[in-house]
């Protein structure tokens, strides 16, 4: 692998618009369940069927438990070394964008900026007024109650809503900048952030992987580093 990353380096450090898109399993090495691996299932029910407007209408008590499920697991955990490499990787770059779908916070905490797609789990949005606020009480009182009197709900994008168009306006033109995009621990197949890939090939970026498994991104990748997160993405700072 030496060689390759040898290589890889040589055209990350020559490049000028860096974007990189991560997904879960960037916070796998911290103890944060992915969505579709085994440990992302609770009392049964995969992410599909919870995250998801209908799911909530019909029973928010249990959209809630499994949202209090998520903030237990999530808050006592650190970045570790890939979230940490990236925040120094930002400092090197002029122009450099972090695009994330984890609604965990650990790129933040890690010193990184990055452009949240999904939201955060540690916001709540009332679903009258439309008021966002934080909220990292674990648990969370079960329903919480906005201050107008709707009920709250966890302010992140579920299955079958839009993103903030803001928000995708800004990854869209990133992609669309980049010269070279680093795509970390994602399965590729949630819609849009697994377009941003294409995107930005399209636009003639060069596309690195970091996953231990293939994903459908891995075909459009000039290079795939197949190992966890936290092992390859610190040695892309190395001299
Ligand atoms: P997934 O759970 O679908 O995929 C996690 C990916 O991380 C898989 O491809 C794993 O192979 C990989 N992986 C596992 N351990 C890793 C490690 N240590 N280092 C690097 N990679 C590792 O998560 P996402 O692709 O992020 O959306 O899922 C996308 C969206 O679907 C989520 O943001 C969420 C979910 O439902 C919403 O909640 C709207």
């Amino acid at each position: 692998m030496s060689n390759k990353l040898e290589q890889v380096k040589e055209r990350l450090y020559s490049s000028s618009r860096v974007v990189v898109l991560t997904g879960a399993g960037i916070s796998a090495e911290s103890g944060v369940p992915t969505f579709r691996g085994a440990e992302g299932l609770w009392k049964n029910y995969r992410a599909e069927e919870l995250a998801t407007p209908e799911a909530f209408k019909k029973d928010p008590q249990l959209v809630w438990e499994w949202y209090n499920w998520r903030r237990e697991k999530i808050a006592p955990v650190r970045p570790n070394a890939a979230h940490y490499a990236l925040a120094e990787l930002e400092k090197r770059f002029r122009i450099f964008t972090l695009i994330t779908q984890n609604v965990d916070g650990l790129h933040s905490i890690a010193g990184s900026h990055p452009i949240e797609l999904h939201g955060s789990i540690w916001r709540v949005k009332c679903t009258e007024c439309g008021l966002s606020e934080e909220n990292r009480d674990v648990p969370i009182k079960i329903l919480p109650r906005c201050r107008c009197g709707g009920m709250q709900r966890p302010a992140v994008v579920w299955f079958g809503e839009a993103l903030d168009p803001e928000i995708t306006e800004m990854a869209f033109s990133a992609s669309t900048d980049a010269d070279f995009m680093i795509v970390i621990g994602t399965s590729g197949v949630v819609q849009p952030a697994a377009s941003l890939a294409g995107i930005a090939k399209n636009a003639g970026a060069y596309i690195m992987e970091v996953n231990p498994d293939p994903t459908p991104i891995t075909r459009i990748a000039e290079a795939s580093f197949r190992g966890k997160a936290g092992e390859i993405v610190p040695l892309f700072l190395l001299d």
